[in-house]
């Protein structure tokens, strides 16, 4: 069905944008009364837990990608003492990411059999592929769907009108992103070229090694409930900006701030399921992120502009935040590396109350590696170029942008972050037992107590958002 208000228009081309530089934490947030950060990062727990891992799956590639070639790569100079990991497609055989029911937590005792048994699922996924398939009935398809319409109108217009939304000086953290401002982490990132030659050269992401911003263009709406303390990261969680032009004025705020409210209830009570699988209290992560800064962020890909096929709307890389979630996208192109299997997969979302989460950063830095952050880009593929075409016949007046439906879910800003000691424990038993069966996973990573918004900060920096 083609709805909306807008007609088909090329997206706006934009100059590329720094914030100046010292020009970060201008803004003053308002807050309410003055507390002390009340989390830190002390539990410890001493739970053991079994984990199912190695896996192998088929995948597809077409013959005529251009995976990233390896000859461009710096030479590895990581010690390795076992041959690379490199997992041999033609030994894989099926591939699935596990669903996970959030109704069965939601609908039967926390403490009952089967909530246990979907929330040791919930971590096991994410330990396992750093992704899941997550079921939750109270999200309805209809509001994804409005809330697609709503942004395709949006980044039809004019660049001049997407401008009055940027906000620079606070490193683009709220409002828009044009295109070509950021740039993929893992061009100018070692550990995560590492982690590109260690894949094989047929599930490798396309080459990234030009360093290009990314032409994706991106929205930032703030879905946080506001801290009852002073943050000493105000810039982090500033105000949000509604965009002026009468057309989508009105409908902003409701629409987005009903999908991005489904989305944050199905990944905050997610979280807690990843806690109770872990061996930890089920509020021990959705604690620590109730006054996070979530954001969502739906990104925007004019496909009249960069719709050939093998082109890369966003580069190879891993979220910044705790958990990222999405909605389904009406072009098809997002590719997810489950980290225990080496294989690139394109992701389909089921029709229905079905979303996608990925592991990010900070879930990684709280379990010491134990779940991994999960890499994924977002490229035209074969999929991509058959609906665009589709669309352009059954939905011809409509904008031809590929919008995606993403939450980026974070954990407080003045969160202490570290790992929970048993789970990094558990993480490097994982990674010994990984080794002996010859996978490398790569240079060890630490993980310096930090707080969360200094970690989000130093991220920032690498992907050209802040200076
Ligand atoms: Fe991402």
């Amino acid at each position: 069905m083609c709805v909306g208000v807008v007609n088909k228009r090329d997206l706006p081309a934009a100059e590329t944008h720094r914030p100046a530089p010292g020009s970060v934490h201008k803004q003053a947030h308002a807050s309410g009364r003055r507390r002390t950060n009340p989390w830190s990062p002390t539990y410890t727990l001493d739970l053991e837990k079994p984990v199912t891992l190695l896996l192998f799956f088929p995948f597809h590639t077409p013959p005529d990608r251009q995976p990233l070639d390896a000859s461009k790569l710096k030479p590895n100079t990581t010690p390795h003492t076992q041959p690379p990991p490199i997992m041999d497609p033609s030994q894989q055989q099926s591939m699935n990411l596990p669903v996970i029911d959030l109704d069965v937590y939601l609908n039967q005792p926390r403490d009952s059999a089967e909530a246990r048994e979907e929330c040791a699922k919930a971590a096991d996924a994410l330990i396992t592929y750093g992704a899941l398939v997550l079921h939750d009935s109270r999200v309805a398809s209809q509001d994804n769907e409005t809330f697609l319409d709503l942004l395709e109108d949006y980044f039809a217009q004019p660049a001049e009108e997407l401008r009055k939304d940027e906000r620079p000086e606070l490193s683009y953290q709220i409002g828009v992103t044009l295109e070509k401002t950021e740039r993929p982490k893992c061009a100018v990132d070692e550990p995560c070229l590492d982690v590109i030659r260690r894949l094989h050269p047929s599930q490798r992401p396309l080459d990234i090694m030009g360093h290009s911003p990314d032409p994706k263009c991106r929205f930032f709406w703030r879905m946080a409930e506001p801290p009852p303390y002073d943050t000493q990261f105000p810039g982090l969680n500033a105000a949000n900006i509604t965009p002026e032009a009468p057309h989508i004025r009105d409908r902003w705020a409701p629409t987005m701030d009903l999908w991005g409210r489904s989305m944050t209830n199905a990944v905050s009570k997610l979280s807690e399921m990843t806690a109770v699988g872990l061996g930890l209290p089920a509020e021990y992560f959705s604690d620590a992120g109730r006054y996070g800064p979530h954001l969502l962020a739906p990104t925007a890909s004019d496909l009249q502009k960069y719709g050939d096929k093998d082109t890369i709307l966003a580069g190879f890389h891993t979220d910044l935040n705790f958990l990222t979630i999405h909605g389904r996208s009406r072009y098809p192109g997002l590719n997810i590396w489950a980290r225990n299997t080496g294989s690139r997969i394109p992701v389909k979302i089921p029709p229905g109350n079905y979303l996608l989460v990925q592991a990010g950063k900070q879930l990684e830095y709280s379990t010491g590696g134990l779940i991994k952050a999960g890499y994924h880009e977002v490229v035209v593929n074969e999929k991509t170029v058959e609906t665009i075409e589709r669309r352009k016949r059954e939905c011809p007046d409509r904008p031809l942008v590929r919008i995606s439906s993403t939450l980026f879910w974070h954990l407080n800003s003045d969160f202490d972050l570290a790992p929970v000691p048993h789970l990094a424990e558990r993480a490097q038993r994982l990674r010994a037992e990984q080794a002996k069966l010859g996978r490398d996973e790569g240079e060890a990573t630490v993980y310096p107590p930090v707080k969360v918004g200094h970690q989000v900060q130093g991220e920032l920096k690498h992907i050209a958002l802040m200076v």
